[in-house]
């Protein structure tokens, strides 16, 4: 190669380097760090005397156009390499994804780890308090040591809303304990296809319920108040996830999640608009749209409905976030996709990576007119609306007095409360059920017998959940274990076998079902009882006078031609935490009550 040419891509080389420098380069010092003393206490948005609109002019009025952008972000925790970037870069929001915790994972070390990040939030020149979201979707469920509620379609079978509001009451509080102020919980979606992996994170497939249910949801959860703070519900998926058509999905690992929203506009507005409305008009803080697509377009670049049916028809005047990185899932690059969002309506962006590159982006869309600063202004006033309906400008930092609530005794009564509820009798030959407590022998097995990472399911300490018993709890075997009298023995086999030496036992009961899933993974084009588990069945059958098969799944499953011939079948969904919840039914201590919510396949 010759000496010039050497030269001459040197020089391209640089001049391509100094051009992305300029595009993605901070603005200069971004935003001035200040401790909290040096906030202006006598603002008019400082005081909680003076309404919430008054406040946030005031405070917008004060903001620079950097300050602004940073309240667009929000980041995963994991992503914050640098801990004082919350303070140079403002940023507004920050979440844990599944499994984003902290180590050791214990109620306290999350209050230290948001506390930490709040801290450098408000070390700011004007002190804006950090929104801090976790999927709360069944209980605090990525804390160690959280009450573990069942998943919402066991509450979508108990078909009863003021349990749903206790239930979204109690896992405010315990996030609140733990520093927390916003759940990305409920789930509204009006679920058409079980092999979809999520169905367990919906309440079912009847828009009315999920409507009723959902409202009662975000009442719970924003009903939840301590120190003048408050926890804020999120709508999601804003609309038509439940309704992807199968095969559709945008991700090549994905069968359906992520995919494209089929129905006409008749059909999203009668079947999935509803809950929407509902929880819009329940005063929901954020509305969160999905990674699905609809009318060509993905949910965030869908400006008809997220801005025309949803600010507009619904008057929606909280936040719209995006989904995890589904900005960037908008094709023409990522500027332009920045563009696209923010114009199509969203207010916060779940990058939820690299936030230094979104700063950039966004200031040039200003710069440009891309983006107005009526729309960047708009943006920012809906965040700020959210964080001071959390009661964030007063108390943003929990003092850890109500870290003991965290799994507390009266918790986990009310989560047993809720498996009771949700469990729902599919069969009953010759009123097999309720179980006598008193017989000589039950013999127990399966997959789901004692294993609480798949009674709690996916979005449990991991994203995608874990198998085996790692997170405390009390697993369905232990459960029955304590409900039977002192003269009963009951015999324990995974895969059931049992010796007939004595002849056969008078009750059997299978535990059986899915493996931990979540998101994608969770995509099944068959979801339906494995071999492993019929075989256990057949054998469990083999050895008891009266067989009773417990499916523990996040779905309806397919049931071989031979369960006709099995004395019992009994649905828990994903029960979590409180296997009792079970044992309380199955030996009829209470009454079966749940119903289907959804259509379970013969
Ligand atoms: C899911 C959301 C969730 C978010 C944050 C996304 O992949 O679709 O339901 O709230 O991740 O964990
Ligand atoms: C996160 C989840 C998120 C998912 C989306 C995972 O790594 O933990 O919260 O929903 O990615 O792909």
């Amino acid at each position: 190669m010759t000496f010039q040419k050497v030269g001459a891509i040197a020089l391209v080389v640089t001049v391509i380097g100094l051009v992305i420098y300029f595009i993605q380069r901070p603005t200069v010092l971004l935003v001035e760090a200040c401790p909290p003393a040096c906030v202006p206490v006598d603002a008019l948005y400082r005081r909680s005397d003076v309404s919430v609109e008054q406040r946030i002019e005031d405070l917008l009025n004060r903001m620079t156009e950097t300050e602004k952008i940073g309240q667009l972000i929000l980041v995963e925790k994991n992503s914050v390499k640098v801990l004082d970037d919350v303070t140079r870069y403002g940023i507004g929001a920050m979440l844990s994804g599944g499994g984003a915790v902290p180590s050791p994972n214990t109620p306290a070390t999350w209050l230290d780890m948001v506390r930490s990040f709040q801290e450098r939030a408000q070390n700011t020149r004007l002190g804006i308090p950090l929104l801090y979201g976790v999927d709360a979707i069944h209980g605090h469920s990525n804390v160690i040591g959280a009450t573990v509620f069942p998943h919402a379609i066991g509450l979508g079978a108990s078909h009863d809303a003021d349990l749903v509001y206790r239930v979204a009451q109690t896992t405010a509080q315990e996030m609140a304990a733990t520093g927390i102020h916003w759940n990305f919980s409920p789930d509204l979606d009006v679920v058409q296809d079980s092999r979809w992996g999520r169905v367990y994170e919906t309440f079912g497939s009847s828009t009315d319920m999920v409507t009723s249910l959902g409202r009662a949801y975000v009442d719970g959860t924003q009903s939840f108040s301590s120190s003048g703070t408050r926890v804020i519900a999120t709508a999601k998926h804003y609309m038509g996830a439940g309704a992807m058509a199968w095969g559709t999905s945008s991700n090549k690992d994905f069968k359906i999640d992520q995919g494209i929203t089929t129905v006409d506009e008749a059909t999203l507005r009668r079947v999935h608009l509803p809950p929407f409305r509902a929880a819009v008009d329940a005063g929901a803080s954020v509305v969160l749209v999905g990674l699905n697509s609809w009318d060509g377009l993905k949910l965030a670049a869908n400006h008809y409905l997220v801005t025309d049916v949803l600010k507009g028809e619904l008057g929606f005047n909280g936040i719209v976030v995006s989904d995890w990185y589904g900005v960037y899932e908008i094709p023409g690059g990522e500027y332009h996709a920045v563009v696209t969002a923010m114009n199509a309506g969203v207010d916060m962006v779940m990058l939820p990576y690299d936030y230094k590159p979104f700063v950039g982006y966004v200031r040039r869309a200003v710069q440009n007119g891309d983006i107005s600063p009526e729309r960047l202004d708009d943006a920012v006033r809906r965040i700020l609306r959210a964080k001071f309906a959390a009661g964030l400008f007063e108390n943003a930092s929990a003092d850890g007095s109500m870290l003991a609530s965290v799994g507390s005794a009266e918790h986990r009564e009310l989560a047993r409360e809720a498996v009771r509820k949700s469990l729902v009798s599919l069969q009953n030959n010759n009123r097999t059920l309720p179980l006598s407590s008193r017989v000589d022998r039950i013999l127990v097995a399966g997959s789901a017998a004692h294993n609480l990472g798949r009674q709690m399911g996916g979005w449990t300490v991991e994203w995608q959940g874990i198998d085996g018993n790692w997170v405390p709890g009390t697993t369905i075997l232990d459960g029955i274990k304590m409900s039977i009298s002192s003269s009963t023995v009951v015999d324990y086999d995974l895969s059931g076998s049992f010796s007939t030496s004595s002849g056969k036992a008078a009750i059997g009961i299978a535990v059986v079902g899915e493996e931990p899933y979540a998101e994608g993974k969770g995509d099944n084009a068959h979801p339906s009882l494995s071999t492993e588990d019929l075989e256990t069945i057949r054998l469990v059958r083999a050895t008891s006078k009266k067989l009773v098969v417990v499916i523990v799944s996040g779905r309806p499953l397919e049931l071989p031609p031979e369960s006709t011939e099995w004395d019992a079948i009994i649905a828990v969904w994903l029960p979590g935490s409180e296997g009792e919840g079970v044992a309380d039914v199955l030996f009829g201590t209470y009454p079966f009550t749940g119903m289907l919510p959804l259509e379970w396949p013969r």
